[in-house]
């Protein structure tokens, strides 16, 4: 009997773990505001539903492995629409993005092997690489910079001889970060000249604010056999329950060792491929009224963060997160009291402290992730009681 070492070496998700707490305030009749997950509440298309609810099958059947051919094709016919130029046999169906990740990592590391990502990153990062038996090596970036990138030099530095990618996340989760043309350009000639893949974590590609362009790996030609897309249905379409992902590869050599582990799950979910395959369908206007809302958020958000004495952050450009310095010590002890020892006009907020985030020790205590995923009066509510949390609790602590 006994418990694996690997499994002990995982953690709790950082972004999950005070959600008990969150459900006591609930129980006691407590409004939560959730600024702690990028769960968005914008309205899944009704192309998903219609899709589903039209299945035809009588029996529920395995798909293939690779995926719906439905929905394959109709992923590479998005890709076209923005210049991207995928094949149906680059494409891989895979639960969620996490699986992606997992799978791609599994492909082309070995137990020992290192993956290099800027800090702070997507907490879940560390636990899927534990899972593949892969080490992080992280380079700063910061607050000031916007968490742009500041030397090759520095990441340079990082990569030794069992460095196999870097996973870069763009637009950025926790940082909002959208890198420039020049960044991915940069990124793209470490790749080069170290003979690194790029892991492309592009999941909020759509959620990029004020006018900004925005650069895929994939727009970089003379890497595209180096580039492993990692994509998914949550975020773009509203559609985090669906669980469909995909990686997207034209690298021959690793699509087709990619299937093995495929292969070893059966198939995602048919019923929501089939919905996700109609998706294809929802007009551009969609988008544009998607992003037009969260931009006006994310302006309610960092306007209203910037007028709390003592908060500092950085105006994101996409997706939809900040990341806020607080006048507290530890943000963890912080966003626990918001759940469990107040309330404001009984409503309090839940938040999630940014050190979860960061692989340098001691790191973003002071700092907590903000998803600006509710409604904008909801935000502008939550702000106010952050407000004067914080006065409160600075006074008693
Ligand atoms: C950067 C990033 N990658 C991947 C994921 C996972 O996405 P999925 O729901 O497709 O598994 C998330 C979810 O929040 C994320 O923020």
């Amino acid at each position: 009997m006994g418990i694996s070492k690997r499994i002990m070496d995982m953690k709790f998700s950082e972004i999950r773990k005070l959600i008990p707490f969150a459900n006591e305030a609930k129980e006691k009749g407590i409004k939560v505001y959730h600024l702690n997950i990028g769960q968005p509440d914008v309205k899944t298309p009704e192309e998903f539903f219609e899709a589903v609810n039209n299945y035809k099958g009588e029996t529920l059947k395995y798909e293939n492995s690779q995926g719906m051919m439905e929905l394959i094709e109709s992923i590479v016919k998005y890709y076209k629409e923005i210049n991207i130029d995928f094949n149906k046999e680059d494409i891989y169906i895979t639960n969620g993005a996490s699986e992606g990740i997992l799978f791609a990592l599994m492909t082309i590391c070995d137990f020992g092997d290192e993956i290099i990502v800027p800090e702070p990153y997507y907490t879940n990062y560390n636990n899927i690489a534990r899972l593949a038996g892969v080490s992080i090596k992280s380079f700063m970036t910061f607050r000031e910079d916007g968490f742009h990138l500041r030397s090759k030099e520095e990441i340079v530095s990082l990569i030794g001889d069992n460095t196999k990618a870097m996973l870069i996340t763009n637009p950025g989760n926790p940082t909002g970060v959208v890198y420039s043309k020049e960044e991915i350009r940069l990124l793209s000639d470490i790749a080069k000249e170290k003979d690194l893949y790029i892991i492309a974590d592009e999941v909020y590609r759509e959620f990029v604010y004020d006018g900004l362009e925005y650069t895929s790996f994939m727009h970089m030609e003379d890497i595209s056999d180096r580039v492993i897309l990692i994509d998914s249905m949550s975020k773009r379409y509203s559609a985090c329950g669906a669980r469909i992902g995909m990686m997207c590869c034209k690298n021959k050599e690793i699509s087709n060792e990619f299937l093995k582990l495929c292969q070893s799950r059966l198939s995602v979910s048919t019923l929501d491929q089939a919905g996700a395959a109609n998706l294809i369908n929802v007009n551009k206007e969609y988008f544009l009224k998607v992003n037009k809302e969260y931009e006006k958020r994310r302006d309610i958000l960092y306007e209203g963060l910037c007028n709390i004495p003592g908060v500092s952050c950085e105006k994101p450009s996409g997706a939809f997160y900040i990341i806020a310095e607080l006048p507290v010590e530890n943000s963890d002890d912080f966003a626990k009291w918001l759940l469990t020892d107040y309330n404001y006009k009984n409503k309090t907020v839940m938040i999630t402290p940014a050190a979860g985030f960061y692989a340098t020790e001691g790191l973003g205590k002071n700092q907590v992730r903000l998803s600006y995923c509710i409604k904008g009066e909801d935000i502008a509510d939550a702000v106010i009681i952050l407000k004067n949390g914080l006065e409160e609790y600075n006074k008693i602590r």
